[in-house]
């Protein structure tokens, strides 16, 4: 049976074509035990994906091919995808694709790894946007833009302000949403919350705020306390004092009738709860995730 590497030829001293003595399921053991040794939960996926990742084939590649030969290229750029990986980088920054809400994402260590309970948001937002007149929103820490993007592609008529902090996550935001078709459509400022914004109203406010307490940075896993930005993860005090902010400040920047909708952290509900000023907003209504954890808030301007 012809074996793939019996396809290509090779010039010596070509790395990207001549082949190494590592093969796929030689490396595949190795490298899930390299993986294992570092504390990685799944060490034989990881090790699939990093491979996939580095030989740029599908996964049906991988099992239909145990014997097929890295290529020098393909192998020292697995070695070093697992290298990294093994420091616990996380795959996401390695491959540097998240897929979120069904699009995919660009993400560096500029920006917070997109995750699956913060698509609530998008989709509370994508409900109330689809029922008004006007859709015109703003996100607050709007990092990779995941949520806002999300919300863009799925209501076409919809127009946003994008505003964070950080300068490097802006541009990340920015290539999403050049390659996901909604950059004529989103608006781009460095702001503290709403500081550099015009002062007009929105119909919605998003935000999936940093929420972690300073004390439980150290107990998180290595890939998130060690790889992701510190300012997307905690206001550096109790991981309330932002949301208390967008709480207070919020008022001024909704439509009557405008919604706050936000991420919030564990065990946070009933102190987020009496954040909202009763005479200003409607009783907020709290979303639990998959874990039955109260994750999204959800609060209408009176
Ligand atoms: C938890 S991340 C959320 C990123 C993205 N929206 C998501 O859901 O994946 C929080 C973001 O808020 C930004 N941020 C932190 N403090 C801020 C502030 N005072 N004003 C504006 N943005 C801020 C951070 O830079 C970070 O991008």
């Amino acid at each position: 049976m012809a074996r793939p590497q019996d396809h290509f030829s090779y010039a010596p001293g070509d790395t990207a074509r001549r082949r190494s003595a590592m093969i796929i399921s030689e490396a595949l053991t190795s490298a899930e035990s390299i993986l294992a040794t570092n504390g990685i939960v799944e060490a034989r996926r990881e090790a699939a994906s990093l491979l996939m990742l580095a030989i740029k084939r599908d996964k049906t590649f991988l099992y239909a091919h145990p014997d097929y030969a890295l290529t020098e290229l393909e192998a020292s750029t697995f070695e070093s995808f697992l290298q990294r990986r093994a420091t616990r980088e996380p795959l996401q920054y390695i491959s540097g694709v998240q897929e979120f809400y069904g699009l995919e994402f660009e993400v560096t260590p500029d920006v917070l790894i997109p995750r699956p309970e913060t698509e609530m948001v998008v989709e509370h937002a994508i409900e109330i946007l689809k029922s008004r007149a006007t859709k015109r929103f703003c996100e607050i820490g709007i990092g990779s833009g995941c949520i806002s993007i999300s919300i863009l592609h799925s209501v076409p008529d919809a127009t946003a302000v994008g505003l964070d902090l950080s300068t490097s996550a802006l541009n990340v935001a920015r290539r999403n949403a050049e390659k996901l078709g909604s950059i004529e459509r989103l608006e781009l400022i460095e702001s503290d919350l709403f500081a550099k914004s015009s002062g007009e109203r929105f119909d919605v406010i998003v935000s999936n705020p940093p929420y972690v307490p300073s004390d439980d940075i150290e107990g998180l896993q290595p890939e998130v306390r060690d790889f992701e930005p510190r300012a997307a993860l905690t206001d550096g005090r109790d991981g309330l004092s932002i949301i208390s902010r967008i709480v207070e400040e919020a008022p001024r920047f909704l439509t009557s009738g405008g919604f706050l909708l936000m991420e919030i952290g564990i065990d946070q509900s009933t102190q987020v709860d009496a954040m909202f000023e009763p005479g200003i907003w409607h009783s907020p209504e709290f979303f639990p995730d998959l874990q039955g954890i109260p994750r999204l808030v959800c609060a209408e301007l009176i």
